[in-house]
């Protein structure tokens, strides 16, 4: 036999040795705890240099952001931010810099509180933030400054639990009893209606929006793990002004076979040509966040309980973690079940690869999907009967993570909370 050349052999052993790295980090991701710590990445952000109690540090003007904690059903403390808009904000100046500054144990007691009740046309925002990090991390507080700008729009935001101040360890029951508790805070507590709020999530926060709508509009759903804590005081379903969902994906499995951590280190990607290995990694995968199942669900109890839904889900082109086509596929979900049972209108616009179609938004793609309510002809008569609304925007530009700070989101809230 004749001997390998050195640089082959080089080579060989390189390879092999890449395949043996590989093959540790899947088997120690088959660890629970490890599982979730790569998932979530809660642990992984930049707490130790920023100080989230001085919003100031972030760009905001003195008291537009209070911080509050929040208790859940099962004792666990969120660390939450109320962000005052801007008109609020200037009409009210003196009174905001005067108020004592700080992280308050109760959100009742504080300025942001009182501006928000007492604004009769107030409009909520419940932002979702994604996986690793803190809600400051990144772009989450350009996020912020963006929604601020929207006329009445108060914003609200936590860290799930194991996020930043927060206590608590996370997981995908956890973190929905989270989303469900601050959700339920803004309908209860804050007295504020869901016609006048809307859930935006972005990438691991679209799962959470995702269910969090569907607890809210199918209280007793069988879609949502059954190990939620829920409040103990249960609402009639309800009817959100709009959910926007940046970034989305159908499910954690479905999603980590083409996943690149940061566009780059691919997770499940290479098990792609052994698909039996990739089966039996999926099924160990703990928390699968199933968010085309549970839209799915949405848009049927929406049917069902006669509630106006009005979705829509942007996807930039150039996502380098989430490829658009799951954002589409998720739509694609929520489309089957409209055209199941019901009298819909659609529109498809696509821009081909030669480049001659238009598309009226989007820039790359956009389609929708809508109810055809009978009876309701004229467009200023309207009022009180909406159908379902599903739409699917592909923008160009915004990568995974800054795509929620550009103006094609925050037309989607404000189309959102025009609707009603
Ligand atoms: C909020 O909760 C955390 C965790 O329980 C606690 O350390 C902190 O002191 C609380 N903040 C206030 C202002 O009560």
């Amino acid at each position: 036999m004749v001997a390998l050349e050195p640089v082959l052999k080089k080579a060989y052993w390189t390879l092999a040795s890449l395949g043996g790295v590989y093959a540790i980090f899947i088997i120690a991701l088959l660890n629970p705890w490890i599982q979730h710590h790569a998932l979530y990445a809660h642990k992984i952000h930049s707490g130790f240099w920023h100080d989230l109690n001085k919003p100031e540090s972030f760009g905001f003007a003195r008291n537009q952001v209070t911080p509050f904690n929040l208790s859940t059903p099962d004792g666990e403390t969120l660390y939450c931010w109320h962000i005052l808009p801007v008109d609020a904000y200037a009409a009210h100046e003196r009174e905001i810099a005067r108020a004592p500054a700080g992280p308050s144990d109760d959100f009742s007691t504080t300025i942001g509180y009182k501006l928000l009740r007492a604004d009769p046309e107030s409009h909520i925002v419940i932002n979702f933030h994604g996986n690793a990090g803190h809600l400051a991390q990144g772009w989450r507080t350009s996020t912020y400054s963006s929604l601020a700008s929207l006329p009445h729009t108060h914003t609200l935001a936590c860290d799930y639990r194991g996020f930043g101040f927060s206590t608590g360890r996370p997981s995908e029951p956890g973190i929905l009893t989270d989303g469900i508790a601050l959700t339920h805070y803004a309908l209860t507590s804050l007295a504020h209606p869901a016609s006048r709020t809307v859930l935006l999530g972005q990438s691991l926060g679209t799962s959470v929006a995702a269910g969090v709508a569907l607890h809210f509009s199918a209280p007793s759903t069988l879609d949502l793990p059954l190990s939620i804590t829920r409040p103990a005081e249960a609402l009639p379903p309800q009817s959100f002004a709009g959910i926007v969902l940046v970034a989305t994906f159908p499910s954690l499995p479905e999603l980590l076979t083409s996943y690149r951590i940061r566009g780059v280190v691919p997770v499940l990607a290479p098990l792609r040509p052994y698909p039996k290995i990739g089966k039996f990694v999926e099924k160990w995968i703990v928390d699968t966040w199933p968010t085309a199942a549970r839209l799915t669900a949405l848009v049927a109890a929406a049917k069902e309980g006669k509630l106006g839904l009005r979705l829509s889900v942007l996807h930039a082109r150039d996502d380098p973690d989430i490829d658009w086509k799951l954002g589409e596929k998720v739509f694609e979900a929520m489309q089957k079940e409209m055209l199941r049972d019901g009298q819909v209108a659609q529109v498809e616009e696509r821009r081909s690869v030669v480049g001659v179609e238009r598309v009226s938004r989007g820039a790359f793609v956009y389609r929708a999907v809508e109810d055809v309510v009978v009876g309701v002809a004229d467009e200023e008569g309207a009022e009180g009967k909406r159908g379902r609304f599903v739409e699917l925007e592909v923008v160009r530009y915004g990568g995974h993570n800054r795509v929620v700070t550009y103006t094609p989101v925050l037309l989607a809230v404000k189309r959102a909370f025009a609707s009603v």
